[in-house]
Protein backbone atom coordinates (compact mmCIF):
# COMPACT_ATOMS: atom_id res chain seq x y z
CA UNK A 1 0.00 0.00 0.00
CA UNK A 2 0.98 3.25 -0.86
CA UNK A 3 0.79 6.83 1.21
CA UNK A 4 -0.32 9.97 0.80
CA UNK A 5 0.38 13.43 3.34
CA UNK A 6 -1.77 15.99 2.27
CA UNK A 7 -0.06 18.90 3.59
CA UNK A 8 -1.58 21.86 1.63
CA UNK A 9 -3.71 25.18 2.39
CA UNK A 10 -3.46 28.00 3.55
CA UNK A 11 -3.55 27.98 7.31
CA UNK A 12 -4.87 31.43 7.29
CA UNK A 13 -6.44 30.96 11.11
CA UNK A 14 -3.17 30.30 12.13
CA UNK A 15 -1.82 33.67 11.18
CA UNK A 16 0.44 35.56 11.67
CA UNK A 17 2.70 31.88 11.94
CA UNK A 18 2.00 30.81 8.90
CA UNK A 19 3.30 34.09 6.26
CA UNK A 20 6.87 31.92 6.51
CA UNK A 21 5.92 28.84 6.98
CA UNK A 22 2.71 26.34 6.83
CA UNK A 23 0.37 25.43 9.32
CA UNK A 24 1.92 21.33 8.74
CA UNK A 25 5.65 22.98 9.49
CA UNK A 26 5.09 24.66 12.94
CA UNK A 27 5.97 22.93 15.43
CA UNK A 28 4.16 20.85 17.62
CA UNK A 29 6.46 20.65 20.82
CA UNK A 30 10.10 19.44 19.41
CA UNK A 31 8.85 18.40 16.16
CA UNK A 32 7.24 20.04 12.94
CA UNK A 33 3.32 18.94 12.67
CA UNK A 34 3.92 16.90 9.65
CA UNK A 35 6.36 14.17 11.13
CA UNK A 36 3.28 13.06 13.05
CA UNK A 37 1.20 11.87 10.05
CA UNK A 38 4.40 10.51 8.34
CA UNK A 39 5.19 8.52 11.47
CA UNK A 40 1.22 6.96 11.69
CA UNK A 41 2.01 6.14 8.13
CA UNK A 42 5.22 4.70 8.76
CA UNK A 43 3.97 2.37 11.75
CA UNK A 44 1.41 1.20 9.15
CA UNK A 45 4.59 -0.33 7.53
CA UNK A 46 4.25 2.40 4.31
CA UNK A 47 7.43 3.17 2.81
CA UNK A 48 6.58 4.75 -0.19
CA UNK A 49 4.76 8.03 0.62
CA UNK A 50 3.88 10.75 -1.27
CA UNK A 51 3.45 14.47 0.13
CA UNK A 52 1.47 16.74 -1.38
CA UNK A 53 1.90 20.42 -0.65
CA UNK A 54 1.11 24.12 -2.03
CA UNK A 55 3.87 25.58 -4.68
CA UNK A 56 5.26 27.73 -1.96
CA UNK A 57 5.71 25.56 0.44
CA UNK A 58 7.11 22.55 -1.07
CA UNK A 59 10.31 23.34 -1.13
CA UNK A 60 10.25 23.08 2.43
CA UNK A 61 8.93 19.60 3.02
CA UNK A 62 11.68 18.75 0.52
CA UNK A 63 14.36 20.51 2.63
CA UNK A 64 13.27 18.93 5.68
CA UNK A 65 12.32 15.60 4.76
CA UNK A 66 14.54 15.11 1.55
CA UNK A 67 13.64 12.22 -0.36
CA UNK A 68 13.06 9.77 2.95
CA UNK A 69 16.44 7.87 3.03
CA UNK A 70 17.40 9.29 6.03
CA UNK A 71 14.26 6.72 7.42
CA UNK A 72 14.84 3.74 4.79
CA UNK A 73 11.37 5.02 2.87
CA UNK A 74 10.95 6.76 -0.51
CA UNK A 75 9.11 10.47 0.17
CA UNK A 76 8.01 11.81 -3.50
CA UNK A 77 6.23 15.13 -3.78
CA UNK A 78 3.10 16.53 -5.73
CA UNK A 79 2.06 20.52 -6.03
CA UNK A 80 -1.60 21.46 -5.25
CA UNK A 81 -1.53 24.48 -7.30
CA UNK A 82 -4.88 25.86 -5.11
CA UNK A 83 -6.83 24.23 -2.25
CA UNK A 84 -9.28 22.32 -4.20
CA UNK A 85 -10.58 19.50 -1.93
CA UNK A 86 -8.88 16.90 -0.06
CA UNK A 87 -10.06 14.66 -3.12
CA UNK A 88 -8.75 16.16 -5.32
CA UNK A 89 -5.39 14.62 -3.89
CA UNK A 90 -5.80 11.27 -5.52
CA UNK A 91 -6.24 13.23 -9.25
CA UNK A 92 -2.60 14.83 -8.04
CA UNK A 93 -1.17 11.54 -7.28
CA UNK A 94 -2.60 9.38 -9.94
CA UNK A 95 0.58 8.56 -11.20
CA UNK A 96 1.91 7.26 -7.73
CA UNK A 97 -1.00 5.85 -6.68
CA UNK A 98 -0.33 3.27 -9.98
CA UNK A 99 -2.68 0.93 -9.36
CA UNK A 100 -2.41 0.31 -5.70
CA UNK A 101 -4.24 0.71 -2.95
CA UNK A 102 -3.27 3.60 -0.25
CA UNK A 103 -3.77 5.56 3.00
CA UNK A 104 -4.16 9.04 3.34
CA UNK A 105 -3.75 11.25 6.19
CA UNK A 106 -4.30 14.63 6.41
CA UNK A 107 -0.85 16.64 7.46
CA UNK A 108 -2.43 17.96 10.25
CA UNK A 109 -3.78 14.98 11.74
CA UNK A 110 -1.87 13.85 14.70
CA UNK A 111 -2.82 10.66 16.21
CA UNK A 112 -1.91 8.79 19.54
CA UNK A 113 -2.44 5.22 20.36
CA UNK A 114 -2.73 1.76 19.48
CA UNK A 115 -5.13 1.98 16.36
CA UNK A 116 -3.54 -0.90 14.81
CA UNK A 117 -3.12 0.37 11.36
CA UNK A 118 -0.18 -1.87 10.53
CA UNK A 119 -2.95 -4.98 10.75
CA UNK A 120 -5.47 -2.91 8.76
CA UNK A 121 -3.29 -2.28 5.97
CA UNK A 122 -2.06 -5.73 6.22
CA UNK A 123 -5.53 -6.84 5.92
CA UNK A 124 -7.46 -4.59 3.76
CA UNK A 125 -8.31 -6.21 0.53
CA UNK A 126 -11.34 -3.76 -1.26
CA UNK A 127 -13.52 -1.07 -0.73
CA UNK A 128 -12.35 2.06 1.88
CA UNK A 129 -12.23 2.50 5.46
CA UNK A 130 -12.75 5.10 7.23
CA UNK A 131 -12.48 6.21 11.22
CA UNK A 132 -15.27 7.14 13.68
CA UNK A 133 -13.87 9.20 16.68
CA UNK A 134 -16.11 11.20 19.16
CA UNK A 135 -16.11 14.85 19.47
CA UNK A 136 -17.54 17.48 21.49
CA UNK A 137 -18.06 19.88 18.41
CA UNK A 138 -19.64 17.63 15.29
CA UNK A 139 -20.41 20.43 13.19
CA UNK A 140 -16.97 21.16 12.12
CA UNK A 141 -15.96 17.47 10.40
CA UNK A 142 -17.32 14.96 8.18
CA UNK A 143 -19.26 13.06 10.54
CA UNK A 144 -20.19 9.01 9.85
CA UNK A 145 -23.11 6.96 11.41
CA UNK A 146 -22.79 3.30 12.47
CA UNK A 147 -25.36 1.01 12.29
CA UNK A 148 -25.69 -1.56 15.92
CA UNK A 149 -23.31 -4.19 13.01
CA UNK A 150 -20.97 -1.28 12.70
CA UNK A 151 -21.32 -0.37 9.11
CA UNK A 152 -21.61 2.85 7.80
CA UNK A 153 -24.95 4.36 6.90
CA UNK A 154 -24.35 7.61 6.41
CA UNK A 155 -21.36 10.33 6.18
CA UNK A 156 -22.00 14.25 5.85
CA UNK A 157 -19.35 17.13 5.77
CA UNK A 158 -20.15 19.56 8.34
CA UNK A 159 -23.59 18.93 8.77
CA UNK A 160 -25.86 21.63 10.79
CA UNK A 161 -27.79 19.03 12.55
CA UNK A 162 -24.90 16.27 12.96
CA UNK A 163 -26.73 12.34 13.36
CA UNK A 164 -23.95 11.36 15.60
CA UNK A 165 -20.94 12.54 17.56
CA UNK A 166 -18.44 10.59 15.79
CA UNK A 167 -16.30 12.49 13.38
CA UNK A 168 -13.99 11.43 10.59
CA UNK A 169 -10.31 11.80 11.48
CA UNK A 170 -7.93 12.73 8.29
CA UNK A 171 -6.79 9.07 7.92
CA UNK A 172 -8.70 7.44 5.02
CA UNK A 173 -7.49 3.92 3.05
CA UNK A 174 -8.68 2.86 -0.02
CA UNK A 175 -8.60 0.73 -2.65
CA UNK A 176 -7.20 1.07 -6.28
CA UNK A 177 -10.27 2.45 -7.59
CA UNK A 178 -10.33 5.66 -5.80
CA UNK A 179 -8.34 7.57 -8.43
CA UNK A 180 -12.07 6.70 -10.60
CA UNK A 181 -13.98 7.57 -8.20
CA UNK A 182 -12.27 10.71 -7.37
CA UNK A 183 -12.81 11.55 -11.06
CA UNK A 184 -16.11 11.05 -11.63
CA UNK A 185 -16.47 14.06 -8.75
CA UNK A 186 -18.31 17.26 -9.15
CA UNK A 187 -16.86 20.18 -7.26
CA UNK A 188 -19.16 21.29 -3.70
CA UNK A 189 -20.85 24.61 -4.02
CA UNK A 190 -17.87 25.96 -2.05
CA UNK A 191 -15.49 24.72 -5.08
CA UNK A 192 -13.71 21.70 -3.48
CA UNK A 193 -14.18 17.91 -4.59
CA UNK A 194 -14.94 16.78 -0.92
CA UNK A 195 -13.59 13.69 0.46
CA UNK A 196 -17.00 13.32 2.12
CA UNK A 197 -18.71 12.87 -1.64
CA UNK A 198 -16.01 10.69 -2.42
CA UNK A 199 -16.17 8.41 0.60
CA UNK A 200 -20.28 8.40 -0.28
CA UNK A 201 -19.55 7.00 -3.50
CA UNK A 202 -18.00 3.85 -1.62
CA UNK A 203 -21.17 3.95 0.79
CA UNK A 204 -23.57 3.84 -1.93
CA UNK A 205 -21.90 0.30 -3.06
CA UNK A 206 -21.69 -1.00 -0.05
CA UNK A 207 -17.86 -0.49 -0.04
CA UNK A 208 -17.61 1.74 3.27
CA UNK A 209 -16.08 0.05 5.92
CA UNK A 210 -15.92 2.19 9.21
CA UNK A 211 -13.62 1.78 12.44
CA UNK A 212 -15.01 3.41 15.56
CA UNK A 213 -11.79 4.66 17.38
CA UNK A 214 -11.92 3.67 21.28
CA UNK A 215 -11.51 6.82 23.51
CA UNK A 216 -7.95 5.37 24.32
CA UNK A 217 -7.05 7.27 21.45
CA UNK A 218 -6.26 10.71 20.84
CA UNK A 219 -6.84 12.07 17.91
CA UNK A 220 -5.61 16.05 17.73
CA UNK A 221 -6.48 18.51 15.42
CA UNK A 222 -3.68 21.66 15.32
CA UNK A 223 -5.33 24.35 13.04
CA UNK A 224 -5.76 26.87 15.62
CA UNK A 225 -3.95 28.27 18.33
CA UNK A 226 -5.55 27.05 21.39
CA UNK A 227 -5.55 23.38 19.79
CA UNK A 228 -1.96 24.13 18.35
CA UNK A 229 -0.82 24.56 22.19
CA UNK A 230 -3.28 21.52 23.02
CA UNK A 231 -1.32 19.45 20.85
CA UNK A 232 2.12 20.12 22.07
CA UNK A 233 0.94 20.38 25.47
CA UNK A 234 0.03 16.58 25.14
CA UNK A 235 3.10 15.62 23.37
CA UNK A 236 5.08 17.10 26.09
CA UNK A 237 3.19 15.70 28.62
CA UNK A 238 3.79 12.02 27.24
CA UNK A 239 7.01 12.28 26.41
CA UNK A 240 8.41 13.90 29.47
CA UNK A 241 6.72 11.42 32.11
CA UNK A 242 7.32 8.58 29.98
CA UNK A 243 11.35 9.78 28.02
CA UNK A 244 10.15 8.34 25.01
CA UNK A 245 9.23 10.39 21.77
CA UNK A 246 6.01 10.37 19.75
CA UNK A 247 6.35 10.21 16.39
CA UNK A 248 10.47 10.23 16.35
CA UNK A 249 10.93 8.85 12.47
CA UNK A 250 14.16 7.46 12.90
CA UNK A 251 13.30 5.23 15.84
CA UNK A 252 10.36 4.45 13.71
CA UNK A 253 12.08 3.33 11.11
CA UNK A 254 14.67 1.12 13.18
CA UNK A 255 11.77 -0.06 14.76
CA UNK A 256 9.90 -1.18 11.94
CA UNK A 257 13.08 -2.45 9.91
CA UNK A 258 13.39 0.17 7.51
CA UNK A 259 16.86 0.82 8.29
CA UNK A 260 19.77 -1.05 10.17
CA UNK A 261 22.19 0.16 13.20
CA UNK A 262 24.17 1.25 10.84
CA UNK A 263 22.23 3.35 9.51
CA UNK A 264 20.91 4.87 12.31
CA UNK A 265 23.97 5.55 14.06
CA UNK A 266 25.13 7.21 10.77
CA UNK A 267 22.05 9.24 10.42
CA UNK A 268 22.17 10.26 14.30
CA UNK A 269 26.12 11.29 13.84
CA UNK A 270 24.33 13.59 10.90
CA UNK A 271 22.08 15.87 13.14
CA UNK A 272 23.20 18.84 15.42
CA UNK A 273 24.00 18.33 18.86
CA UNK A 274 20.09 18.58 20.78
CA UNK A 275 18.22 16.69 22.97
CA UNK A 276 16.30 14.88 19.48
CA UNK A 277 19.80 13.83 18.55
CA UNK A 278 20.57 12.56 22.28
CA UNK A 279 17.76 10.81 22.19
CA UNK A 280 18.74 8.69 18.83
CA UNK A 281 22.17 8.17 20.43
CA UNK A 282 20.28 6.21 23.00
CA UNK A 283 18.45 4.28 20.35
CA UNK A 284 22.25 3.59 19.00
CA UNK A 285 23.40 2.57 22.47
CA UNK A 286 20.83 0.55 23.87
CA UNK A 287 20.38 -1.33 20.53
CA UNK A 288 24.51 -1.91 20.47
CA UNK A 289 23.86 -3.34 24.36
CA UNK A 290 21.56 -5.68 23.31
CA UNK A 291 18.15 -4.13 25.10
CA UNK A 292 14.71 -4.62 23.61
CA UNK A 293 13.67 -1.72 21.62
CA UNK A 294 10.57 0.38 23.78
CA UNK A 295 7.51 -1.45 21.90
CA UNK A 296 5.77 1.02 19.37
CA UNK A 297 2.12 2.04 19.27
CA UNK A 298 0.41 3.14 16.78
C1 LIG B 1 -11.46 17.88 6.69
C2 LIG B 1 -12.56 16.96 6.16
C3 LIG B 1 -13.44 16.46 7.27
C4 LIG B 1 -12.60 15.80 8.36
C5 LIG B 1 -11.47 16.76 8.80
C6 LIG B 1 -10.51 16.04 9.72
O1 LIG B 1 -12.04 19.06 7.16
O2 LIG B 1 -13.30 17.66 5.15
O3 LIG B 1 -14.36 15.51 6.76
O4 LIG B 1 -13.42 15.44 9.45
O5 LIG B 1 -10.71 17.25 7.70
O6 LIG B 1 -9.44 16.85 10.13
P1 LIG B 1 -11.19 20.44 7.24
O7 LIG B 1 -10.40 20.34 8.50
O8 LIG B 1 -10.34 20.49 6.03
O9 LIG B 1 -12.22 21.52 7.29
Amino acid sequence: MKGIVLAGGAGTRLYPLTTVASKQLQPVYDKPMVYYPLATLMLAGIDEILLISTPDDLPRYRELLGDGSAWGIRIDYALQPRPAGIAQAFLIGEGFIGGDSVAMVLGDNIFYGRIGLDEIVANFTKGAIVFGYPVEDPRRYGIVEFDDDGHVVSIEEKPEVPRTNLAVPGLYIYDRCVVEHARALAPSPRGELEISDLNRRYLERGELHGIRLGRGIAWLDSGTHESLLESSNFIATIERRQGLKIACLEEIAFNKGFIDIGHLTRTARAMPSSPYRRYVERIVEGAQNGEPLPQLIG
